[in-house]
């Protein structure tokens, strides 16, 4: 396997493929991108072989071909909160083993020369065979970001037989009871939360929280029995659709909660738009069918829904139901049909304008879901 010899951009460079890449190939787990390292070499020589910078103060570049990052190797030291606070430390003299040494677990710590051998000095080999998440040192706290990661990775392997090493475990708490969570951005909390709801085990991920006292700076809402009940609706969710998989287990976790608690957690969490909005439409669908429903309350539903105006929401929220209620799905779905098929155009005939053209649209609509739930 001597790939990168006849690639001429990296020709006489030390370079070992890190990280998620080969811990996933030993486990026999897709590996969707590599990372690498290079070690003795400058951001000069770099830009030199025509890697392009990824940002300013990171040494980490871009492969003009392949685009894959390849990283100078680093030591990094915390020197405050949040993620700025890093002094990082990249020259020619770092060695491999002092960058695996910064990172954060065993397992993400094997470094792959272009020939195959494995560069292993925290023995990630062993803890892959023997299946635990161990963290390497003391470094792990100096990122807050791990403990989430440490637990979706667990969402991730669980599945493999995986467990947290106990010491592992009692770090995580300690960096909980610390405060350092707080530091965290809202965007790299959902990044990783987005991530691990789209894992085999998603509930892994908030049982594994919750279990380091970490459930309650980011997620107090579901702290309790809160947590039981979204874990159990996590479960259900549609099978295929426009939507991500991770969305649609957000908006059934979520789903629980009441409005405020919900909207609280959507702003704290800073949701992109489309994910606090799906996890609306879902608690109205739940809403709906907590109880019999009639006419009226279809037709709130498919306007709350917005469904005149953006179709594919209510076409979503069926599929929702399809899996909650599935012997309400053909009734819903007819009325869905009928109150489209009554057409604006055909009331403008009839002489309506304004706002009485609405009305007499909404009445109408009213009407044909009334017939048709029947
Ligand atoms: N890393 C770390 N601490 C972090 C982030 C990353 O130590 N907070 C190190 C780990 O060695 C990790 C590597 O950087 O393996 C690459 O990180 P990333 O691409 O975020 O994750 P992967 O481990 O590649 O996992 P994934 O499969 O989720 O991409």
């Amino acid at each position: 396997m001597k790939e990168t010899n006849s690639d001429p951009h990296l020709a006489g460079l030390n370079v070992y493929r890190v990280g998620g890449a080969v811990r996933d190939a030993l486990l026999g787990w897709p590996v969707y991108d590599n990372d690498w390292v290079v070690v003795g070499a400058t951001p000069e020589a770099m830009r030199k072989r025509g890697f392009k910078p990824v940002g300013r103060d990171f040494p980490v570049f871009l492969h003009p071909e392949t685009a894959e990052e390849y990283a100078l190797a680093r030591t990094e030291r915390k020197s405050g909160h949040g993620y700025a606070g890093f002094d990082v430390h990249a020259s020619p003299d770092v060695t491999l083993e002092e960058d695996l040494l910064r990172r954060d677990l065993t397992i993400n710590a094997i470094a792959q020369r272009t020939d195959g051998e494995l560069t292993d000095p925290f023995n990630g080999q062993g803890d892959i065979e023997q299946r635990v998440l161990r963290h390497i040192s003391s470094a792990f706290s100096e990122d807050p970001l791990r403990v989430l990661r440490t637990a979706r990775f667990l969402a991730r392997y669980a599945s493999l037989g995986f467990t947290i090493a106990p010491e592992t475990l009692a770090l995580m708490l300690q960096v909980s009871h610390s405060g350092e969570l707080e530091h965290l951005a809202a965007e790299r909390v959902w990044v990783e939360t987005e991530k691990a709801l789209g894992e085999p085990s998603p509930e892994v991920y908030f049982t594994t929280l919750e279990r380091c006292d970490a459930l309650n700076v980011w997620w107090p809402e579901l702290v309790g029995e809160g947590l039981e009940k979204g874990l159990a609706a996590l479960a259900q969710v549609p099978e295929s659709g426009s939507m991500p998989v991770a969305h649609w287990r957000y908006a059934q976790l979520v789903s629980p909660l009441t409005t405020e608690q919900r909207d609280a957690l959507a702003e704290r969490l800073k949701l992109p738009n489309a994910v606090a909005q799906l996890a609306r439409q879902a608690a109205l669908t739940h809403a709906l069918l907590t109880a019999e429903f009639d006419g009226p309350q279809v037709l709130r539903w498919l306007e709350r829904l917005d469904g005149w105006r953006k179709p594919e929401q209510v076409e979503a929220q069926l599929a929702l139901v399809k899996v909650l209620a599935p012997e309400q799905v053909g009734r819903l779905k007819s009325a869905w049909q009928a109150a489209q098929e009554v057409s604006p155009q055909v009331l403008i005939a009839e002489g309506y304008k304004g706002a009485a053209l609405g009305e007499a649209l909404r009445e109408r609509r009213g009407q044909a879901v009334v017939a048709a739930l029947k």
